[in-house]
C-alpha cells in the first residue's frame, strides 16, 4: 500500500557558490524538482521547496586566493548569479539560503555538538599534509605536482586535470604546496569520524529492502556503497573557511562540507520558519524528496541519512531520491574550468523570453537514466517543430479563428460527433499516466503526454479544417472550436509545470486566471484537466499572442561559435603540450654506423608542388657533386617560394626512391617536433654546396 503524506518537502542539492549553473545543473536536479513541485501545487497539495548556496569547502577557498579575495567575496558574487538565474527560469524556491548564514552556522554547530555529547562520533589521529612555511594543513586540492600518467606538471593532489586521472598526494612527482611552494611535510592530526558501518545493517533495511522502487541508478549505487562495506567518515577538517568545530580543542579545525551541507536543507526551513519548520523535517506526514544529481548519491542515501539517524530526535528520512545522471553539451563532457558549458545566466540574457524553451528542452532530453547529450541544433528542432509548430500553431490557430468567427467568445458545444467526442476522450487518458509519470519521477515521459494533448488538437483541427465550414456551417465551425478550445485549456493545465512562462501567456489568452486560483472570471487547476467544458459558452477570450516564436539560425551559430572556439583553443594547448613532449634518445649507434651516412650540404634551385598532394613538394637542388631532385613531404610547412634558394641539409646517400611517379635522391634533414611541425636545417652561414657534414 502507498503510504499517504500531509505535505511534501522538496530539496534540491545545493549549488557550489564557486561558480555559475549550466544546463547539467539545471537537467539534472532544478529543473524536474521544479516539475515536481509545481504539478503538486496545481494539485493544491502544500508543498515547501528549499535550496541554497553550498557556500563551504576548499575550492572557494582557492578560487578566492586566485582571485585576490575572500572566500566570502566568492560566495557573495554566485550567491547572487545562481540566485538570478533561477528566478530567471521560473525556479522559484520558496527559500533559498546560504550556508555561510548565522541560522546555519549556529544549527550546523549545534548538530554536530549533540552527536559529539552523545558519543556518536569516533576520532581517529592520522597523518595530513601540511605546509611548514605557511603552517597550516593542506587538503589534497593545496598540494600541486606533477602527474604520473601524464606529465601535467599542474596536477592536483587529488586529480589531473588534464588527463582525469584520479590521484592521491603521495602520487605526484615533486608535489609542492600551492601557498608557499614548499614541500609539504607529513604532520599528525586528530578528526572526528561517523562510523558509518554501524549503520549499514539498518541502512540496508530502510533502502535495499524498502526502497526497491527507487531509481536503479540509485538503488544500484546504494548497494555497491553498502556491499563494499562503510567505512568511518571524517566530519571534519583542518581548514580556516568553514563552520567551526564546537568543541574544546579544535582550533583551526571546521566541519567538513559534506557535513555541513544537507543540514543547510534544515537551516534554511528554519530561517523560513522559525516556529514552524518541525512539521516539515519531523512528522511523518511529511514526504521528503532530495533531488540531486548522480555524484550526490551517496552523501544523500547513506551520510546524510546515517547523520539524521544518530541525531534521532524524529527527523524523517527522503521517501524517494530522483538522482539524474549527467548531461554531455555537443558531444563532450562539461567543464567548468575550460568553459565548456552553457550559463544559466548568461543563456537568459542570449534568449530573453524563451526560458521555457530551455526548460523544455532539458526535460524532453533529460538524463534520467543514462547520460545524454545537448546539442543547439537539437534545441531549435525542438523549439521550431514541436514548441512553435505543434503546440503554439494549435493554440493560435483556435483562438485566432473563435475571434475572427464569433468575436473570440467560446461558441456553444453544440451536437458532438464521434471524432469530437472521441478526441475529447482522450485527454482523461494522457492525464493519467502524465500523473503516473510525475508521481514517479519520469518527466521525460510526462513532458511527451502533455505534448500529446497539442498534437491531438493539430491534428484534430487540421482534419476538421473548420476554416472552410465557417460560411455554409457556422453551428459545426463553433462545435469545433468549442472542443479545439477546451484542448487549449487542457494544455495550459497540463504544460504549466514544464512551461510555466508560455502557460501564464496562454492563460491571458484564454481569459482564464491564474492555476492559483486567483481571482478572476475563472480558475483553473488540475482538477479540471481533461473536463469538456473547462470553458463555458459565452466565454469572452483575450487577445491572441504568439505563445513560441521561431529561432533562427543566426542565434543557434552564435553559441556554436562560442563553443567552437573553445574547442579550438582546447585543440591549440593539446598540440602546444604535445610539441613540449621530446622523444627518448634511440640505441647507440657507432661511429662508424654514423660515417656511412653522408650528409652534405645543399641549395634549392627549383621548387614545386607534387600535383594531387598536399604534402609533397619537388626540390631540385645543387649537391654541389650534382643536380638532383629530392620529394620532400614538408608542402604543409613551407611553400615552394619559401624554399626557394635555401640552403639545406640532406642526406645524399639514401638509397633513391620513386615517390609519386618522381625519383627523388636523397633526404632532406629536418627538425620535427613532436606534434609534427617541421623545420628545415640549414648552416649557420653560408658554405659551399657539397660540404660535408659530420
Ligand atoms: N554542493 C554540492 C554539489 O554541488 C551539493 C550539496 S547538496 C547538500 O555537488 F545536500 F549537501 F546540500
Ligand atoms: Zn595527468
Amino acid at each position: 500500500m502507498e503510504k499517504k503524506f500531509k505535505r511534501t518537502l522538496v530539496t534540491c542539492a545545493l549549488p557550489y557558490a564557486n561558480g555559475p549553473v549550466h544546463i547539467g545543473h539545471l537537467a539534472g536536479v532544478y529543473v524536474p524538482a521544479d516539475i515536481y513541485v509545481r504539478y503538486l501545487r496545481l494539485r493544491g497539495e502544500d508543498v515547501l521547496y528549499v535550496c541554497g548556496s553550498d557556500e563551504h569547502g576548499v575550492p572557494i577557498t582557492i578560487k578566492a586566493r586566485q582571485q585576490g579575495c575572500s572566500p566570502q567575496d566568492i560566495v557573495d558574487k554566485y550567491h547572487s548569479i545562481i540566485s538570478e538565474s533561477f528566478k530567471a527560469l521560473g525556479i522559484n524556491f520558496d527559500i533559498y539560503g546560504r550556508t555561510s548564514s548565522k541560522v546555519h552556522e549556529k544549527n550546523a554547530s549545534q548538530f554536530f555538538r549533540k552527536l559529539y555529547d552523545e558519543g556518536k562520533f569516533v576520532t581517529q589521529e592520522s597523518e595530513q599534509y601540511y605546509d611548514p612555511e605557511a603552517k597550516t594543513f593542506l587538503a589534497d586540492r593545496y598540494i600541486v605536482g606533477t602527474c604520473p600518467k601524464c606529465g601535467n606538471e599542474s596536477a592536483y593532489g587529488d586529480q589531473c586535470e588534464k588527463c582525469g586521472s584520479t590521484l592521491s598526494p603521495e602520487e605526484l612527482i615533486n608535489p609542492h604546496s600551492k601557498l608557499s611552494g614548499a614541500e609539504p611535510i607529513k604532520k599528525k592530526t586528530t578528526h572526528w569520524y561517523l562510523p558509518l558501518q554501524d549503520y549499514e545493517p539498518w541502512l540496508r533495511e530502510w533502502i535495499l529492502e524498502g526502497h526497491k522502487e527507487w531509481r536503479s541508478n540509485v538503488y544500484g549505487q546504494v548497494k555497491s556503497w553498502l556491499d563494499g562495506g562503510l567505512q568511518p567518515r571524517a566530519v571534519t577538517r583542518d581548514l580556516d573557511w568553514g563552520v567551526p568545530v564546537p568543541v574544546e580543542g579544535a582550533e583551526g579545525k571546521v566541519l567538513y562540507v559534506w557535513f555541513d551541507a544537507p543540514i543547510g536543507y534544515i537551516s534554511n526551513t528554519m530561517e523560513l520558519l522559525p516556529d514552524d519548520w518541525e512539521k516539515w523535517w519531523k512528522s511523518p506526514d511529511t514526504k521528503l524528496v532530495h533531488f540531486i544529481g548522480k555524484d550526490n548519491i551517496v552523501f544523500h542515501c547513506i551520510v546524510f541519512p546515517s547523520m539524521l539517524k544518530a541525531y534521532g530526535d524524529g527527523f524523517i528520512l527522503p521517501e524517494n531520491v530522483p538522482a539524474n545522471e549527467f548531461l554531455n553539451l555537443e558531444g563532450d563532457k562539461i567543464s567548468t574550468s575550460r568553459g565548456w558549458a552553457v550559463w544559466a545566466h548568461e543563456y537568459v540574457q542570449d534568449f530573453p523570453g524563451k526560458e521555457d524553451v530551455l526548460r523544455y528542452v532539458l526535460t524532453a532530453n533529460a538524463p534520467e537514466t543514462k547520460d545524454n547529450d545537448f546539442s543547439w541544433k537539437e534545441f531549435q528542432t525542438r523549439n521550431n517543430s514541436e514548441l512553435v509548430a505543434i503546440f503554439g500553431n494549435f493554440v493560435n490557430r483556435a483562438v485566432v479563428l473563435t475571434h475572427k468567427y464569433f468575436e473570440g467568445k467560446v461558441p456553444a458545444a453544440g451536437e458532438l460527433t464521434d471524432v469530437d467526442r472521441e478526441t475529447l476522450a482522450e485527454v482523461p487518458v494522457l492525464r493519467e499516466s502524465l500523473e503516473k509519470n510525475i508521481e514517479n519521477y519520469r518527466f521525460r515521459e510526462a513532458l511527451k503526454d502533455a505534448m500529446q494533448i497539442a498534437r491531438l488538437g493539430n491534428k484534430y483541427i487540421s482534419d476538421s479544417e473548420p476554416w472552410k465550414l465557417a460560411k455554409t456551417d457556422l453551428a459545426r465551425t463553433g462545435t469545433i472550436l468549442n472542443v479545439c478550445l477546451q484542448l487549449c485549456a487542457d494544455l495550459a493545465i497540463a504544460f504549466e509545470p514544464f512551461t510555466p512562462f508560455a502557460c501564464e501567456r496562454l492563460r491571458k489568452m484564454l481569459n482564464l486566471s491564474s492555476v492559483a486560483g486567483i481571482a478572476g472570471p475563472q480558475s483553473v487547476g488540475w482538477e479540471q484537466l481533461g473536463a469538456t467544458d473547462i470553458l463555458k459558452e459565452g466565454h469572452q477570450l483575450g487577445e491572441a499572442e504568439l505563445l513560441f516564436a521561431k529561432i533562427e539560425d543566426d542565434a543557434i551559430q552564435k553559441q556554436l561559435d562560442r563553443l567552437a572556439a573553445i574547442r579550438a583553443q582546447k585543440e591549440a594547448e593539446a598540440k602546444a603540450e604535445l610539441a613540449k613532449q621530446v622523444a627518448p634518445q634511440k640505441d647507440e649507434c657507432t661511429f662508424e654506423e654514423f660515417e656511412k651516412m653522408d650528409i652534405r650540404t645543399a641549395t634549392v634551385l627549383e621548387a614545386e608542388r607534387v600535383p594531387k598532394t598536399d604534402k609533397l613538394l619537388k626540390l631540385t637542388i645543387d649537391t654541389g657533386l650534382d643536380k638532383r631532385v629530392i620529394v620532400s613531404g614538408i608542402a604543409e610547412y613551407y611553400s615552394p617560394e619559401d624554399m626557394l634558394g635555401k640552403q639545406i641539409c640532406i642526406l645524399a646517400n639514401l638509397k633513391p626512391r620513386t615517390i609519386k611517379g618522381i625519383e627523388s635522391k636523397g633526404m632532406i634533414l629536418m627538425a620535427k617536433q613532436n606534434d609534427g611541425k617541421m623545420r628545415f636545417i640549414t648552416p649557420q652561414e653560408a658554405v659551399v654546396n657539397g660540404s660535408q657534414v659530420g
